[in-house]
């Protein structure tokens, strides 16, 4: 038997405990986090089976066995110990890296530095760290009443979404938070950057998908009838960008109005290579301009589009969403991403086989 730590975003409590329970039953110890829900299971599933079950579901953010639970003293962190346990478990001929997961207790320290620390002891004693293609990473996790050590394997990729920090923009000015939904969406969903060189961006104001898009060298056709903010935009590329109304080469050809009113000016266009969509209203309407605007896509382009979720009836509004898409698009993922509030992520690919 193996102890593992499943958490998940507060906001999605029971649509995520059911995602648990349907697979691993109803026996779980609780641990208190901030802005996340933890729970501690013991199943006889092994690393691999629990990785496969989290690439399936939709809302469970991430899953760790845990090796042991560290009684580090206050903020002190004791190192010694943290590593010694690393060596028990670790394979001295297969890399890994280690990371800090801060669920909700500060350590008053940089996880950058905690990491580094551990990694350089940990190489002296003739462990490989890899930071980019790693086979396992360990993860160590403060929350509020424990600090725990825990690991899991992965295939090249770190295995769990990143949400506590901020890799988005590298750094950069974000236009909006909303960019960090899109960057996610493109690692989570394995979109290639290069492949994407127009898109069509509904929903698009102020712009942090249309920034996102121009940093990959895509040209933007993006509709909304609120304001595109030029200058965050341009401060997020470091460079200044051309936003015309009729032209399709401009950086941005930026259609004023709602979805519904421009698509007869929009069905002109075609060949697209993805459609984004990130408006604030029921997700049946946004399935339905997704179909309606299949149509300007090349096939096999890419929808990406969050669904925005209510209190009630989760599952009944996504399925809906799904048998709309389903008109026009095959092969529909969903993921609650990192940043991702109320709503869900949803990818499909234009359908085809027609
Ligand atoms: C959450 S914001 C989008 C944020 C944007 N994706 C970003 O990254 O900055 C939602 C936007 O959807 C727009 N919107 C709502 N309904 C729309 C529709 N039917 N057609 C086009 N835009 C719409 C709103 O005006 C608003 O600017």
């Amino acid at each position: 038997m193996a102890t593992f730590l499943i958490f998940f975003d507060k906001r999605f409590d029971s649509t995520a405990r059911s995602e648990i329970s349907s697979t691993f039953g109803v026996h779980m110890e609780e641990v208190p986090m901030a802005q996340y829900f933890g729970v501690l299971i013991e199943t006889g599933a092994s690393e691999e089976d629990v990785s496969d079950w989290l690439s399936g579901v939709q809302f469970v953010h991430g899953a760790v066995r845990i090796l042991s639970e560290i009684h580090s003293g206050g903020t002190d962190i004791d190192y010694a110990m943290i590593e010694s346990k690393i060596e028990e478990f670790a394979d001295k001929g297969k890399t890994f890296m280690i990371e800090v997961l801060n669920l909700g207790a500060g350590t008053g320290m940089r996880a950058k530095d905690i990491e580094v620390r551990l990694g350089t002891d940990l190489e002296k004693r003739g462990f490989s760290i890899d930071l980019k293609k790693p086979t396992r990473v360990f993860y160590l996790i403060f929350a509020p009443r424990s600090t725990m050590l825990g690991t899991m394997p992965c295939g090249g990729e770190v295995s769990l979404l990143d949400s506590f920090r901020r890799r988005g923009t590298g750094g950069k000015p974000g236009v909006s938070r909303a960019s960090f939904k899109l960057s996610e969406a493109m690692d989570y969903f394995g979109i290639e950057k290069n492949t994407i060189r127009r898109a069509i961006d509904i929903g698009a104001a102020p712009g942090g998908w249309t920034a996102e898009l121009l940093s990959m060298g895509t040209k933007v056709v993006a509709v909304d009838s609120a304001t595109l903010d030029k200058e965050g935009i341009e401060a997020r590329l470091g460079r200044s960008i051309s936003i015309s109304e009729v032209d399709e080469n401009a950086d941005i050809l930026y259609m004023k109005g709602i979805a519904q009113d421009v698509s007869r000016e929009l069905s002109g266009l075609r060949d697209y290579d993805a459609l984004m969509i990130d408006i604030n209203f029921a997700p049946a309407i946004a399935a339905e301009l997704a179909v309606e605007f299949a149509r300007s896509l090349r096939r096999g382009a890419y929808l990406i589009m969050t669904l925005k979720l209510g209190d009630n009836d989760i599952t009944g509004s996504i399925d809906r969403a799904k048998e709309i898409i389903g008109f026009a698009y095959n092969r529909i993922r969903l993921k609650k991403l990192p940043h991702n509030r109320r709503e869900i992520t949803l990818f499909a690919i234009k359908d085809d086989s027609t």
